[in-house]
């Protein structure tokens, strides 16, 4: 047998990344905020930005700009951010990194689409640079209207603000819903590649933030007890769910007109459906990560009657948490006539080896029973169960469920010896992997994580564009389907949605999980 010699062996990309354990600090550099008022800001990036400087993660001459259409100073918009803080981090409040923070803070006050509002833009970045030491390198985030995203991006090519240079680096983030439709994705995708390079563009879905999405591919591809069962062999079916028990939370202005399947189906519910089935990578280098999501992507079907696998309803009134909660159409700002989902349920399949005749069950909704994250994978019953049918009445099928939130944590569900019964009954019980029993850090938020990697220029947690149009390709039948056929059910808050969506598993032979 030849033997490769050591100096031929080729190295393994894995082993020559940096080291992992080392903290990653970002190096010079700043932010741009767009749409610094609106929920997300506030509740998610802004909090985000003190958590990573709080964690040492951030450059000391760190810069936060804000540009919005307001008559501000540096400090009411100082004072914004101080605000978000205090009420959202994750990390406890410190006067000193907080000191050092809004220290860099700066605001522009302009219109979106005021040319002369992105040369004091400028001006304000190339000063920033000079006093602070940002170093040129700038990243833009648009946490605005998917509508606002052409005029920004058009003004700051016209600005000059997104020149590309060998010794700065000039970036954007970019906000979902990417595009309405596969169509209108293609044309954003295609305007925002004319003002910058695809490696300076950061399509954010949060999921892919959260340690316990990442955990997916370490849990199925650092063992070897699940992955032989992964398969078309010994799976029935996998059901992905992402219930919130809150309503649109004065959210009208953004969800109306969009829907359950726009604002988490086509993003969050597919990257789920990806990593779960994705075939093993070659390495986890992002090129070979995406090729293999791109891959089992493009492998998603739709059943041919899309009307009877598929459900879609809206929150009628009714109770949640001992209160009487408004139904979808009286919240402030949403049209009494409006047919936006805030239910959405739909069967796919994936036309490959792995998984032919495996049906994928993905499922979101407002105001249902609780608040929940999990991919159940659900396995086929024994192929010989040798008890008499009174022993078995209360086992299931065996389940290997990732609970991504928010009891983070995996379970296995296998039948199990109730003791002390001489007939031998079995029954269904729990093996549970909890992160706080087993890990001492408590998780950093999924945006902490991602805007730091935006400021490292790392981009494996990033839709690429290719991902992000299969998405739409995949879901786009199923909206005009809706589009053509009457309105949403209505479904009572505080319950798992419509009828339909029992109906449509059911038809399979087949019950939701309760999770
Ligand atoms: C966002 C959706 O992407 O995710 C919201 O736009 C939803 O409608 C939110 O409420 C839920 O995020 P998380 O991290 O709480 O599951």
């Amino acid at each position: 047998m030849s033997r490769i010699r050591p100096e031929h062996r080729l190295e393994n990309p894995l082993r020559s990344t940096l080291d992992q354990r080392v903290p990653r600090v970002a190096g010079p550099c700043g932010i741009v905020l767009f749409g610094v008022t609106g929920d997300l800001s506030r509740k998610k990036v802004m909090p985000a930005i003190y958590d990573l400087a709080n964690r040492g993660l951030l450059p000391p001459g760190f810069a936060l700009v804000g540009f919005a259409r307001r008559d501000w100073e540096d400090e009411d918009f100082a004072q914004l951010v101080h605000d978000s803080v205090r009420e959202h981090s994750r990390t406890p409040f410190r006067e000193e990194v907080w000191k050092q923070l809004s220290e860099g803070i700066r605001f522009v006050e302009g219109d979106l689409g005021d040319a002369d509002a992105y040369a004091r833009l400028k001006g304000v970045v190339d000063d920033l640079d000079a006093t602070r030491g940002t170093g040129g390198n700038h990243a833009f985030y648009l946490s605005i209207p998917p509508g606002l995203f052409p005029v920004v991006l058009e003004n700051l090519k016209a600005s000059g603000l997104a020149e590309d240079h060998p010794d700065r680096w000039r970036r954007v983030v970019i906000e979902k819903p990417f595009g309405h439709d596969l169509e209108s994705a293609i044309a954003l995708n295609d305007l925002v590649d004319s003002v910058f390079p695809p490696g300076a563009v950061f399509r954010i879905d949060h999921y892919l933030g959260k340690e316990t999405v990442q955990n997916i591919l370490a849990v199925r591809f650092a063992n070897t007890m699940f992955e032989p069962l992964w398969n078309a062999h010994y799976v029935d079916n996998v059901q992905i769910t992402m219930a919130e028990d809150i309503g649109i939370a004065g959210r009208a202005g953004y969800y109306d007109g969009i829907g359950a399947a726009r604002d988490v189906i086509q993003n969050h519910l597919l990257q789920l459906l990806a990593l779960t089935a994705m075939e093993e990578p070659l390495t986890l280098t992002p090129g070979d990560v995406r090729i293999e999501k791109e891959k089992v992507l493009r492998a998603v079907t739709l059943p041919r009657e899309i009307g009877k696998h598929s459900s879609r309803g809206q929150y009628a009134e009714g109770w949640q948490g001992g209160l009487p909660v408004r139904g979808y159409l009286e919240e402030d700002g949403v049209s009494p006539e409006s047919a936006t989902e805030t239910y959405a349920a739909m069967r796919v399949d994936i036309d490959n080896r792995r998984w032919a005749g495996v049906p994928f069950y993905l499922r979101t909704g407002k105001r249902l029973g609780r608040r929940v994250t999990e991919v159940a994978v659900v396995f086929k019953r024994a192929p010989h169960l040798p008890f008499s049918e009174s022993m078995i009445q209360e086992l299931g099928n065996n389940a290997f469920v990732f609970r991504i939130q928010p009891d983070e944590g995996i379970t296995v569900r296998f039948g199990s010896k109730v003791p002390n019964t001489t007939t031998g009954q079995v029954r269904d019980v729990n093996m549970d992997f909890q992160y706080g029993e087993s890990f001492v850090d408590s998780s950093p938020e999924a945006y902490e994580r991602l805007i730091l990697d935006v400021l490292l220029g790392d981009p494996p947690l990033f839709p690429r564009r290719e991902e992000v149009e299969i998405a739409w390709q995949i879901l786009d039948p199923v909206l005009d389907y809706w589009a053509d056929h009457g309105r949403p059910e209505q479904y009572a808050s505080g319950g798992w949605g419509p009828e339909s969506s029992y109906d449509m598993i059911a038809r399979d032979g087949r019950m939701w999980r309760r999770p």
